[in-house]
């Protein structure tokens, strides 16, 4: 699906958002230890250099949980205002009840309506564009959209294909009605021919848990690396051009690209067919690596921090994941300027 939703009569935008990821620091270094592998294909390969990894008592509810309260201080929300919470995650503490329903009763958000969005690394773009649906068709008025991932537990560290690109952590945003600006326009699609490409076989009704099935590994990520790579430059150059096109507007009227991290070179890829200048992509692949729903609120805490992220800065974020899925959103930041 497509739409420029600029002119909806509503604004809605991002009104405050958090991070958050595990102390314990995981080096290529450590890794060579692991697996045959090398820093040097690890840092060549995938731009990635070190990732946070969760304690065995740490799950996705834990990450996310930093994350939103300070999403929520930022935007000055009280969770009990909320009423809706999308937590968009592979990794759910359990299948159910939903991650985010834990999440909410421990925020104390008791008005919120909670649930978990599976779109694999798009889930993040996916949840806002479900918070806006919400919010600008007048269902809700203050949402809380989290990406929080405990991939280490879903990885076999055995595997040295799939355990060298994984990381975990969480990012949360608030979403409510804005005096003006805010999200323009989505992109959003999925493949599911590509859906064994990405995918935990085991877990699911196809294939439940059992002795056999774990004896398989297939409660562990099975990735096939190339045809991922291949579909994930392709689209992430598609789906940006597509909305900016629908929007009205050119690739000069991107002020900050936050895509998603999953491989320095697919970001590479899209940035010099997208034609954007160097210096307005945002990247932190090297310190988290791939965390799945949670790296693109991961990259706009960091940005903020640094000061990229002004009234007025005209955002693009893009992301691919397991599905196939990907999505893009556009928009015009508004430091907090939520029309209350
Ligand atoms: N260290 C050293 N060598 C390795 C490693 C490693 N960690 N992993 C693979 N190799 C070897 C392979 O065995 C192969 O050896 P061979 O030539 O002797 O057979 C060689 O390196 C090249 O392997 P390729 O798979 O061709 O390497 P490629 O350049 O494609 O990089 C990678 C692999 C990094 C996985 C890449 O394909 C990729 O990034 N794919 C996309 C992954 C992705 O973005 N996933 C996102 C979604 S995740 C989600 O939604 C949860």
């Amino acid at each position: 699906m497509i739409a420029n939703v600029s002119g909806n009569g509503i604004a809605v935008g991002i009104t405050g958002i958090g991070a958050y990821a595990p102390e314990r620091v995981l080096t290529n270094a450590d890794l060579e230890r692991m697996v045959d592998t090398s820093d040097e294909w690890i840092v060549t390969r995938t731009g990635i250099r070190e990732r946070h990894i969760a304690e065995p008592e740490q799950a996705a509810s834990d990450l996310a949980l930093p994350a939103a309260r300070e999403a929520l201080e930022e935007a000055g929300v009280a969770a009990r205002d909320l009423d809706l919470l999308v937590v968009a995650t592979a990794t759910p503490d359990m299948l159910f009840p939903a991650t985010a329903a834990v999440l909410a009763d421990e925020l104390g958000a008791k008005r919120a309506a909670a649930y978990d969005l599976l779109a694999g690394c798009t889930g993040f773009v996916y949840a806002l564009s479900q918070a806006y649906g919400a919010i600008a068709t007048g269902l809700s008025g203050k949402a809380l959209v989290v990406g929080t991932e405990t991939l280490s537990k879903i990885t076999n560290w055995q595997d040295r294909s799939t355990c060298i690109l994984f990381g975990d952590g969480a990012g949360a945003a608030v979403v409510e009605p804005v005096s003006e600006g805010g999200i323009l326009g989505f992109e959003l699609g999925a493949d599911g021919s590509g859906g064994s490409d990405l995918c935990i076989p085991a877990g699911g009704s196809r294939t439940p848990v059992t002795a056999d099935a774990l004896d398989q590994e297939l409660q562990f990520i099975k990735m096939r690396g190339q045809e991922v790579f291949r579909f994930a430059t392709r689209v992430m150059v598609t789906s940006a051009e597509e909305l900016l096109a629908e929007c009205g507007a050119g690739v000069d009227d991107v002020d900050l690209y936050v895509p998603h991290q999953a491989n320095k070179r697919i970001i590479d890829h899209a940035v010099k067919n997208l034609g954007l200048a160097s210096e307005r992509v945002f990247m932190n692949i090297d310190r988290y690596g791939n965390t799945s729903s949670a790296s693109i609120p991961l990259c706009l805490a960091e940005a903020r921090d640094q000061g990229l992220l002004d009234d007025g800065t005209r955002v693009l974020m893009s992301a691919v994941g397991a599905g196939l899925t990907w999505g893009s959103a556009y928009m015009t930041w508004t430091n907090g300027r939520a029309s209350r």
